[in-house]
């Protein structure tokens, strides 16, 4: 610790004057104070280290003193100084949490070796404070990523099991449809009623094939095909297919690839998917006249595609559950949750990160960074970056 900050209290200004010229000389900031309201006052104003206190004050006398100090300032520890007569005193602080106490009158040496152990004592204080927090954040970390996992275990068994049933719906909604298109079925009565149920059920199956589909897709799937990939063309392709559920809203998709190196070795197809998925949400985001930019950006090792909206942004409470499956802030019907989560199913696939910047009111920008080369690719189960890290990095960083 550098700058150690002492506060010396005591009435004497004869006892304090010279006291602070020798612990200055020794390299400490030394504060004075001349009774307990000067004491609050200083402290209320200034980080104070070390208290040095007398007992025997005018005003409040020094364990009411002490008394406050912990209370208000629980990592400043405080030294009692008491007369030879009144050590009981000093028993009493320590008791009410003052780390030792000194009699008077003071032998300077005993003095200072005393503030340097409080100061030792500050610093495993902070340290094991330090390690607490570690632990705990580890664990949360744990925990989200154990969650993520059991969740996409368990909704992609939920979806292989709706599959089944839904291709036999499916398959009797066709029926149904034949039947009801044969010549000895045009008179029937009620028929387009009946029509028009059939229906229902087919625009019900498309949703619900849509969502364990998605939903499947978060699974490793053994055909990802990895080939040289010319990512202009495909960011181009994919915005043009975008585009028209921008321009209904009036929302302008802007591009931005000048000047960069866009061929990478990955799964052209996977990489759509995201593309698509975060213009997606960003047309959801974003009101009429707002902008969506598409950019990249590339280093010799990893290419960046960036989308950038001027959209409403994400309150800081979502951040960490965007990821998560079924997660969604959108009306029944808009929305399925499962967009963000196969998203990061397919970076981690393509061993890249996914950060994330948002600002409510202002805007959101997601940045997937991708292994450029086919070597990256091969060793990527070493230097992958799981969606889930990331997230935990912006849970922990609020300015982001
Ligand atoms: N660009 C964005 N701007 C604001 N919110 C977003 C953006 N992208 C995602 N979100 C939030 O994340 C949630 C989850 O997104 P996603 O997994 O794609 O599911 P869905 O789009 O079906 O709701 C959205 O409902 C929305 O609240
Ligand atoms: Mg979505």
């Amino acid at each position: 610790m550098e700058n150690i900050r002492l506060l010396l209290v005591d009435d004497e200004t004869d006892f304090r004057a010279p006291l602070k010229k020798r612990l200055a000389r020794r390299g400490f900031v030394v504060l004075e104070a001349g009774d307990g309201d000067e004491c609050q006052a200083v402290m209320n104003n200034a980080s104070v280290d070390v208290v040095v206190l007398d007992v025997k004050m005018p005003g409040m006398n020094g364990i009411e003193v002490l008394e406050w100090i912990k209370e208000n300032h629980k990592k400043t520890e405080v030294i009692m100084l008491t007369g030879h007569a009144s050590a009981v005193d000093g028993v009493e602080g320590i008791k009410k949490g003052a780390f030792d106490y000194l009699t008077k009158p003071l032998e300077f040496p005993h003095l200072v070796q005393k503030i340097e152990q409080a100061v030792e004592k500050i610093r495993r204080d902070a340290e094991k404070q330090q390690e607490a927090e570690f632990k705990t954040r580890m664990e949360q970390q744990m925990i989200s990523t154990e969650r993520l996992a059991s969740l996409g275990t368990l909704s992609t068994g939920i979806a292989h099991e709706i599959d089944n049933p839904l291709a036999i719906i499916k398959e009797s909604a066709e029926y149904m449809r034949l039947l009801l298109s044969k010549a000895d079925h045009a008179d029937m009565p009620r028929k387009s009623d009946f029509e028009n149920a059939v229906g229902k059920i087919e625009t019900a199956i498309e949703r619900a094939k849509r969502i364990t589909h998605q939903l499947l897709g978060f699974v490793r799937k053994p055909e990802t095909f990895f080939a040289e990939t010319d990512l202009k063309v495909l960011v181009a392709e994919t915005v043009e297919f975008a585009a028209k559920g921008a321009e209904i809203k009036g929302i302008q998709i802007v591009q931005d690839m000048e000047g960069v190196n866009g061929t990478i070795w990955s799964d052209p197809y996977e990489i759509r998917q995201v593309l698509f998925n975060l213009l997606t949400n960003a047309i959801h985001a974003v009101e009429s006249d707002g902008t969506i930019t598409v950019s990249l950006k590339g280093t010799d090792s990893r290419v960046m595609l960036i989308v950038e909206d001027t959209g409403k942004g994400i309150p800081k409470e979502n951040l960490g559950k965007i990821f998560e499956p079924f997660f969604t802030t959108k009306p029944p019907g808009k929305g399925t949750g499962l967009g963000l989560y196969v998203t990061c199913g397919i970076v981690e696939r393509l061993g890249g990160g996914i950060d994330i910047t948002s600002r409510v009111g202002k805007g959101s920008r997601f940045q997937v960074a991708l292994p450029r080369s086919r070597k990256a690719c091969e060793n990527m189960g070493d230097n992958k970056e799981l969606c889930v890290d990331i997230l935990n990095k912006i849970k922990g960083d609020p300015a982001k």
